[in-house]
């Protein structure tokens, strides 16, 4: 994927029909890096076709793992791992590369990583990885860029009590934990739905794990795990975009082979913005009526709170909003990079540190802009199917971290985006 491609919306069509739902993007990462731990092959099904996971693959072979792709399984045999050293390359192509750090650690006992890549969403340190390895028997030294880390007498179970919920974190010491000697317990553990993936797979291949998805999470570690087939959850904020595309053009789209309970604290702010919403055991349908209304306070929190990652899809509805709507972004200090670019396309946002006012227009017209992150890129792409003229948005390489094919599934939704690849201009930041 060319990172000077764009994408060209011809705004102002209702999205309309139904999509069904890609495998989610950040459960299949940790889980990709957990067949790793694994003796035998592992069949990971419904890893959505994406650069991220192109990545994940591209470091467990260059870790000496054989990997094939068919069909977004991917089949892994970690039998011949053979080093535990992953390149600045690979890191930097996303940042959840960081959580490899706790499955080599696992694994061969030793760990070389630079510091992670990623979306810039502000500061986003990787204290907390370290230090609960470290409370987990890992040494772990900075020099060169590189995080040299090594549990010269293995890794013992720990008591960790996180003082943020964090789910890199929470999902690195889950991956050191399952085979390590003795109990890990991890108070105030990440509670999202992907960290319950993450336990399921994983107690399938064998290991012990108990109160995923509820804020203490106990480890008991054991001896091996074994290889196994597992299909990967479906994804909750691609399932939330396509909902948020009807409700921005006066739509109506039912999203399918999703689990709706995993959206709830997005799905009853459609109805705030006054959408239908009719929810089944794995599908929601959204019907909206011309321009949505305001939303009161949209603030994000850990799950089961307000998603961070809904927040700039929501944000871009607001700008059309028949009221003023406000949201307090409380995960990441720098998460409205995106606004300026909805700013240049008519939108009226004030932003001070965490807060913002967004006083919602009538209509947003096209502009030439570019997509600054993965979700911030998707937001400017729903603004774009919302405003009248021509939209053409670069740097879409972001966008195309998180959406499987985002373009064809859109314009099967009666919305018209061409993808261009242009081989002159070059990205104002890379991917
Ligand atoms: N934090 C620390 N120290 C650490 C780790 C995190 O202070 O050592 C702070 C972060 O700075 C942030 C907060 O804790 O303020 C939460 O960060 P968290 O560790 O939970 O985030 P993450 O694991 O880096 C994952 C998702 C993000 C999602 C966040 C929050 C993956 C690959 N990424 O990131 O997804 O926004 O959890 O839910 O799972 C996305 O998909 O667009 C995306 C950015």
């Amino acid at each position: 994927m060319s990172p000077m491609s764009k994408f060209i919306v011809n705004g102002g069509r209702p999205v309309i029909g139904r999509v069904s739902i890609q495998g989610s993007k950040n459960a299949a990462l940790p889980i990709l890096a957990a067949t790793l731990l694994c003796t035998g092959k592992s069949k990971i099904c419904r890893c959505s076709e994406l650069s991220d996971i192109d990545a994940s693959v591209d470091i467990l072979r260059s870790l000496g793992c054989q990997c094939t792709v068919d069909d977004k399984c991917v089949e892994v045999d970690s039998g011949r791992v053979c080093e535990y050293t992953v390149s600045e390359c690979l890191m930097s192509r996303m940042r959840s590369s960081i959580i490899y750090m706790g499955a080599l650690l696992a694994r061969c006992g030793r760990a070389e990583v630079s510091f992670p890549g990623g979306c810039e969403l502000g500061s986003r340190p990787i204290d907390l990885h370290l230090s609960s390895l470290r409370l987990m028997g890992a040494e772990i030294d900075e020099s060169g860029g590189y995080l040299h880390c090594e549990a010269p007498h293995g890794l013992h179970g720990a008591y960790i009590d996180l003082p943020v919920a964090s789910v890199g974190t929470t999902e690195n010491i889950i991956l050191a934990a399952v085979t390590a000697e003795g109990r890990t317990v991890i108070r105030n553990a990440a509670r999202e739905p992907e960290i319950v993936d993450l336990c399921a797979y994983l107690r399938q291949c064998g290991a012990k794990i108990d109160g995923d998805g509820q804020g203490v999470i106990a480890i008991d570690g054991v001896g091996r795990l074994r290889g196994t087939e597992y299909s990967v959850m479906p994804d909750r904020i691609a399932a939330v975009t396509y909902l948020a595309a009807a409700a921005i053009t006066g739509g109506d789209v039912e999203v399918y082979d999703c689990r709706p309970e995993h959206m709830y604290p997005v799905l009853s702010y459609f109805e705030q913005a006054g959408c239908d919403l009719t929810v089944t055991d794995s599908s929601v349908r959204l019907r909206a009526y011309g321009r949505p209304r305001r939303f009161e306070v949209i603030s994000t929190h850990v799950y089961p709170g307000f998603p961070t990652d809904a927040q700039p899809i929501m944000l871009a509805v607001s700008t059309v909003a028949d009221g003023t709507s406000m949201f307090v972004e409380n995960i990441f200090s720098c998460r409205y990079k995106y606004a300026d670019r909805l700013q240049k396309m008519g939108a009226h946002i004030r932003i001070s540190e965490r807060v913002a006012v967004v006083e919602g227009v009538e209509r947003l017209h096209g502009a030439k802009v570019s997509a600054t992150d993965l979700r911030g890129g998707a937001a400017v792409l729903l603004a774009a199917l919302a405003a009248e003229g021509t939209t053409v948005i670069d740097n879409i390489c972001h966008i195309e971290r998180g959406y499987e094919h985002i373009d064809d599934i859109l314009n099967s939704l009666n919305a018209d985006v061409k993808r261009v690849n242009d081989d002159v201009e070059q990205p104002n930041e890379p991917c």
